[in-house]
């Protein structure tokens, strides 16, 4: 059998507590299909300048690069908000992004109905809503030189080249070629050069190799305007580095809590799957996150990372069912529904994997013998 290597990065806050429940969820996946996972933690973040000097040790780099896939819970702490650059939580992450070359950060953004009344955006906006952002993760603001800061200036400097947004469009294309074939490309192209260039990189990328894909072109403050407005006029969400972190927090709000998204970091080698929220150090230790960015990022790990898409949607099928079964932590619960802690909806969503999986499973059987059926009278 083989055995797919995971290295499993907990990293601080809710960190270790959210990976604990995504790692039973595939533990379970594992004995229903039939798979083997090696999986091996290593420090991150917070956890790691206090285990090794360093937010991205040398060890977890070799497990990352070494890896199949990289899960990773959140990093962040606020004991170290004056450390210097080096020895924060967050060098670590941009540190591992660049060392996976995971230049493709995908977002999916999709409400599930038993949760349409916990947004603060109104249910009529919500019908329909399912878009995914990709947002470039590799480049921009976050990583361009020159940079630094005095006690009389600071400075950052965006930059990118065609390929960077070459490659990330593309992804942005293939991505909608799975889904309702539409790209909103968002930059700052009124005022910004380097948006300009994406403007016109992503223009000529649509229309060269991706002629069936609809492609349009909004400002990021129109865009953030429409994200509330009209979510579900979105299908596929293109943007840089900065834009879409932002663009990414405010569409967590469509589905009325962020600890509820996932993420898939994607690039050459080893692919980086993480929920979109952050370390929560209010809550940290309290067994009361939501583990349920972090079980949906096992989904995505599955299908993105290793190409397995049956136990992918076996996850995602657990998932959507505890939540009609009105599973609810804290975050999303309506007042006065009661609550389960973070090892309790792990234990909802384990159970639940069981089932899926064996519908899935049945329901492929059946598809194949359907196949084979109309293969029989239709040859
Ligand atoms: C995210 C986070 C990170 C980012 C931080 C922790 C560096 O906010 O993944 O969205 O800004 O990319
Ligand atoms: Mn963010």
């Amino acid at each position: 059998m083989k055995e797919w290597i995971i290295a499993v990065l907990p990293g601080d806050g809710i960190g270790p507590e959210v990976t604990a429940e995504a790692e039973r969820v595939l533990e379970a996946v594992a004995e229903r299909f039939g798979l083997g996972f090696a999986t091996g933690c290593y420090a991150v973040g917070a956890a790691g300048v206090e285990t090794a000097g360093d937010p991205l040790p040398e060890e977890t780099r070799a497990a990352a690069s070494a890896a199949d896939a990289v899960l990773l819970g959140a990093v962040g702490d606020p004991a170290f908000d004056h450390a210097p650059r080096h020895l924060k939580p967050e060098t670590g992450l941009l540190a591992l992004r660049t060392l996976l070359g995971v230049y493709a950060n995908l977002r999916p953004v999709a409400i599930h109905p038993a949760l349409a009344g916990r947004s603060p955006v109104k249910p009529d906006r919500l019908r329909d809503v399912d878009l995914l952002i990709v947002r470039e993760l590799t480049g921009g603001l976050y990583y361009g030189e020159p940079r630094g800061k005095n006690a009389l200036q600071a400075l950052n400097t965006l930059a990118y080249s065609t390929s960077e947004i070459e490659r990330v469009a593309r992804v942005a294309f293939q991505a909608a070629r799975g889904r309702r074939r539409l790209v909103a490309s968002v930059d700052k192209a009124n005022v910004l050069e380097v948006s300009q260039l994406w403007r016109e990189t992503v223009t000529r990328i649509g229309r060269d190799e991706y002629p069936d894909v609809r492609l349009e072109h909004l400002y990021v403050d129109y865009a953030a305007m429409r994200l509330v407005a009209e979510p579900a006029s979105f299908d596929v969400l293109l943007t840089e580095n900065t834009f879409g972190d932002i663009l990414s927090d405010e569409a967590a709000v469509l589905v009325g809590a962020l600890g509820l998204l996932p993420s898939a970091s994607l690039g050459a080698g080893p692919g980086l799957f993480e929920p979109i929220h952050g370390s929560a150090p209010g809550i940290a230790g309290q067994g009361v996150a939501n583990p349920i960015g972090a079980i949906a990022s096992v989904a995505m790990l599955l299908r993105h990372g290793l190409g397995l898409a049956q136990p992918a949607d076996a996850v995602e099928a657990a998932v959507r069912a505890a939540l009609a079964g009105g599973a609810r932590t804290k975050d999303i619960a309506a007042p006065g529904e009661p609550v389960l802690g973070t090892r309790a909806m792990g234990d909802r969503i384990v159970d639940l994997v069981g089932s899926a999986a064996l519908e899935i499973r049945h329901g492929s059987e059946a598809r194949a013998r359907d196949q084979a059926r109309v293969l029989r009278e239709h040859p």
